[in-house]
């Protein structure tokens, strides 16, 4: 890793405490750190049509949006303001670099990498979001309020295209400076503002909501459930009211219901969902064919794309990989290089002769190609 940093946090007690529950600050979180993008390389990135990239204004009438691709005249402005990219780590991999302090909690938990530049007094707003956020302090310096509990039924500002907290409850306070970290949980109310130019990496982290857990579990059960099943009354006493449903027709009903949901379902379901990509690319069709050739052919290298969702689960006597969002099985003996791609997402030298010398491995990453994961050098 760059700077080889290391996280300065005692890991179990950060789960058990912290975790999902309270925000946290991690002061000098990551010794030695030095931020792995400037502002202009940021400022770069948002001049580009296919980032993604906000800038938010704060006048004396409110808050104001503007979404990228930007032009220079664009970053000279009167009122303090503030310039937000989404997705940073899939164009400079040293950003990408800045997972890896994390790596105690799923990969495939992990959204991307969003990094902000603001100017003296800049500020996305006192917000929460629905998600787990490491707001790790690059250049400069931030202060960070941190505020009460908020869910869909917090008022928000009246505003078009922002979701702003109508009011703040300041908890507590904490001025970051270069390397230091505040950890938010999902739906702790937040609001950061420059103290000078200062530049913020979001590590951020990503949930399913249960409504697509039900959805794509109940889409598997009924894959897998008998169509001629049907509603059964066997025994009913006789009606005597025409027209009318009993409250015991609808306890039948769903008595049978929680008994087709009580089914063994086949779990794929779960990687496929978590490992989604969040923004649609799709594959190229000539560079997967020379990716597959060349990876016959004395490939130096393979590397994960840096967009890449890619988990795992281990069976009875298989494993499942999930890639992109699609599920497949492959031989055990395919486990170890699934590993090192996960961990290091390179295999080079040594690590891909030996997945190569295994025809399973080698169709496992053959199937990587196709999902659009894998990059071959
Ligand atoms: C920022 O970097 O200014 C905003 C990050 C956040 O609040 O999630
Ligand atoms: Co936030």
């Amino acid at each position: 890793m760059s700077g080889n940093w290391q996280l300065n946090l005692d890991r179990d007690v950060f789960l058990n405490e912290y975790w999902q529950r309270k925000p946290l600050l991690i002061r000098n979180g990551s010794a030695g750190f030095t931020p792995p993008l400037g502002s202009d390389h940021l400022a770069g990135l948002a001049l580009e049509d296919d980032v993604e990239s906000r800038l938010i204004e704060k006048r004396d009438d409110g808050w104001q949006l503007h979404h990228g691709p930007f032009s220079t005249a664009d970053f000279s402005r009167d009122h303090p303001w503030t310039l937000l990219v989404q997705a940073v780590d899939h164009y400079f991999p040293e950003v990408a670099e800045l997972q890896r302090l994390f790596d105690f909690i799923p990969r495939w938990r992990m959204d991307d990498v969003m990094v902000s530049y603001a100017v003296d007094g800049g500020s996305a707003g006192p917000h929460y979001d629905n998600y787990d956020v490491f707001l790790l302090q690059g250049e400069g310096q931030r202060l960070w309020r941190v505020g009460q509990h908020c869910d869909s039924n917090t008022a928000l500002l009246p505003h078009q295209d922002m979701r702003l907290l109508q009011d703040f409850e300041t908890q507590e306070e904490f001025l970051l400076d270069p390397g230091d970290i505040l950890y938010v949980p999902p739906g702790i109310a937040h609001w950061g503002i420059a103290v000078g130019e200062c530049t913020t990496f979001s590590i951020g982290f990503r949930a399913p909501t249960i409504n697509d857990l039900v959805s794509r579990w109940t889409d598997e059960l009924l894959l897998q459930t008998d169509d001629e099943r049907f509603y059964r009354d066997a025994g009913r006493a006789p009606c005597t009211r025409a027209g009318e449903i009993e409250s015991a027709d609808v306890e039948r009903a769903l008595s049978q219901v929680r008994r087709a949901l009580e089914q063994n379902v086949d779990s794929q379901w779960f990687g496929e969902l978590v490992t989604e990509p969040r923004y649609d690319s799709e594959p190229d069709p000539d560079e997967q064919e020379q990716a597959s050739t060349l990876l016959h052919n004395g490939a130096a290298s393979v590397s994960l794309h840096p967009a890449a969702k890619l988990a795992w689960q281990e069976g009875e006597d298989e494993v499942t990989v999930f890639a992109n969002g699609e599920g497949f099985a492959c031989q055990p003996s395919a486990l170890a290089s699934l590993l090192i791609l996960c961990n290091r997402q390179c295999l080079t030298g040594g690590t891909l002769d030996k997945a190569l010398a295994d025809s399973d491995t080698a169709s496992m990453l053959e199937r990587l190609i196709q999902s659009g994961c894998l990059h071959v050098e």
